[in-house]
């Protein structure tokens, strides 16, 4: 073994995190922990994560639950494709009756990338297969003194190689995982410990002095922002919602009136809230609207009793909506 390689394993056998899904080699398990740890950090994914593995156990309770239910419990997570992709590999899986052994299978899984599949096939199954995320990138280019802007596919190639050629084929969960922790403890972004790097002797960066300029960022292209008002309507203890359909953001999510100007009497409660998602901020202004007289709803929307409303998934968005009644 190479002695980046038994350092680092050194280092994550004292230091690394002790995480439930690292208890397991349920690769049902692993592979939520996966999708989950896409969209969140480790201490948010983690309640998520049990209260995913209380609701449905294993691949054939997820298989079998209602996709309202899944987007339920992702609630607050974004992202909302996730949650649906989630079911459907479920479905997948349970078709096929038994969870994907190889690259290609896993792979092949809805919602499974590259990063996901070598994350789930070297935990799960001990598949020699290196990720490469922000944290990998980041110790790679530091340590090993590499300019290459990371986020374009040479980099991703250049960098994939390199990890292989560290990658210990006897242990390949456990590197990946201890290059993740290595990226999220020790060796930071913006504050990395490098006085106390077990590194430190062979990292090109630190000698060099280019700790803080690695890895090189393409700069990133200017996010969207779109504007829309947001209507919470009140009329005998009902409000109105309806269900997102496909082709946008919330798919399968339920939200309240939306309306390129506010109804007559409306109330405005916020202007201008900024609700940042991945690829766009959102400019909402929100309204409380309690006519006298009881309206007509514009197709799609519903009316439902108030104290229903929790029984519905909804964006993050119509939350904060609510809270500021
Ligand atoms: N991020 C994504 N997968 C992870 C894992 N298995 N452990 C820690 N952080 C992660």
């Amino acid at each position: 073994m190479n002695s980046f390689t038994q350092t680092l394993l050194a280092w994550y056998e004292a230091n690394g995190r002790d995480l439930p899904w690292r208890r397991t080699r349920d690769p049902y398990a692993i592979w939520i922990s996966e999708i989950i740890l896409q969209q969140t950090r480790i201490a948010q994914g983690q309640a998520y994560w049990e209260r995913f593995l209380d609701a449905f156990p294993d691949v054939g309770r997820l298989a079998a639950a209602s996709e309202d239910e899944v987007l339920r419990l992702w609630q607050g997570l974004g992202y909302y494709s996730r949650a649906r992709n989630l079911h459907a590999a479920a479905r997948q899986i349970a078709a096929a009756g038994r969870f994907p052994d190889t690259l290609e299978g896993i792979r092949a899984l809805k919602g499974v990338g590259d990063y996901t599949a070598a994350a789930i096939g070297s935990i799960a199954f001990g598949l020699p297969e290196a990720v490469v995320d922000g944290n990998v990138y980041r110790v790679l280019a530091r340590h090993f003194g590499i300019a290459t802007p990371v986020g374009t596919p040479a980099a991703k190639k250049e960098f994939s190689a390199l990890a292989r050629t560290l990658l210990p084929p006897e242990r390949p969960g456990d590197f990946n995982q201890a290059m993740m922790d290595f990226g999220a403890i020790q060796c930071t972004s913006a504050a990395p410990a490098c006085l106390l790097c077990p590194l430190q002797e062979s990292c090109v960066a630190l000698a060099k002095g280019t700790v803080d300029a690695l890895p090189v960022r393409q700069k990133a292209a200017a996010v969207q922002v779109r504007r829309f008002i947001y209507v919470y309507l009140r009329f005998r203890g009902r409000t109105a919602i309806r269900r997102r359909g496909p082709g946008d953001i919330w798919q399968g999510l339920y939200e309240p009136l939306v309306c390129d100007r506010p109804p007559e009497g409306a109330r405005l409660l916020q202007k201008d809230f900024r609700h940042q998602l991945t690829h766009r901020t959102l400019l909402v202004d929100f309204y409380l609207w309690e006519p006298e007289r009881e309206p007509s709803l514009e197709e799609g929307y519903r009316w439902i009793e108030e104290a229903e409303l929790d029984r519905f998934a909804k964006p993050r968005l119509f939350e904060l909506l609510l809270e500021s009644l």
